[in-house]
């Protein structure tokens, strides 16, 4: 299956993109202490219902909920549960919208109440890279550039990077070609085209990079139990540089 989109597809795109930032914008108010990840994650659901959109991680390879809520050490995949957020978390919300078929993605990263400063420094950090790691994304470059410039901002400032997920190609299907290792060298790996559209969502972590699976089969955490951050966008590579769709 071919990795380029034509600029209608994108548009497309766009649009579950748009309805996704503004999901993601009203959570920022929404998520307080006291408010549980289950009722975000309902919260969620009800907003895309509302736009004529559907949650497309919802029974997604069998998952069960239309967010992603991962709170504190979980690096991602955590169900949504009865847990009630408290002051000082930090709590990714990751979601897919599908809008007549077409998908976007995009996780954030909330602090509840007052977060530490570790805490925010981690966040700060995590969003820059995202950010560092989008702006790789131009056609004629390589796969491994947007890895590269995550890794080598990440790795000095004492951070790690998770190397168990990657972003991914994204349009009709969640997962599609190619795969997007946040980490990597320069100029090497898959060339980089017009029309491509991918997700970026670096995972940092205060410790290790390793992982492990909760009994859940989902839930990731860190081996250590140190915090991990994460951001996700939905980008296009487009003559002009890369677009945010999910901004
Ligand atoms: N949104 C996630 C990603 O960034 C996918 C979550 S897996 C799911 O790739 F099964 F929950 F959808
Ligand atoms: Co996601």
């Amino acid at each position: 299956m071919t990795m380029i989109k034509t600029p209608d597809q994108i548009a497309r795109m766009r649009e579950a993109g748009e309805i996704l930032a503004s999901c993601h914008k009203e959570l920022s108010t929404f998520i307080q202490p006291g408010v549980t990840t289950f009722e975000v994650d309902q919260f969620v659901e009800r907003f895309l219902e509302q736009h004529g959109a559907t949650p497309e991680q919802k029974g997604y390879q069998g998952y069960p909920y239309a967010t992603c809520a991962s709170v504190n050490d979980v690096i991602c995949h955590g169900f949504p549960t009865q847990y009630e957020l408290k002051n000082e978390d930090i709590v990714k919300i990751d979601m897919v919208v599908n809008r007549n078929g077409w998908l976007a993605d995009s996780a954030w990263c909330y602090a509840v109440g007052t977060i530490s400063e570790e805490a925010h420094r981690l966040l700060e950090v995590t969003k820059k890279s995202l950010f560092l790691g989008i702006e790789q994304a131009v056609i004629g470059g390589h796969l491994g550039d947007i890895g590269h410039a995550i890794q080598s901002y990440a790795e000095p400032l004492g951070y790690s990077v998770v190397r168990d997920f990657a972003g991914h190609g994204i349009g009709r299907k969640l997962h599609e070609q190619p795969i997007i290792p946040h980490y990597g060298r320069e100029g090497t790996g898959l060339l980089l085209r017009e029309g491509m559209c991918l997700t970026i969502e670096p995972m940092l972590n205060l410790g290790t990079y390793k992982a492990k699976i909760d009994a859940d089969g989902w839930t990731a955490r860190t081996r250590d139990g140190k915090l991990s951050a994460q951001y996700e966008h939905t980008i296009a590579i487009t003559k002009d540089g890369p677009v945010i769709l999910t901004a």
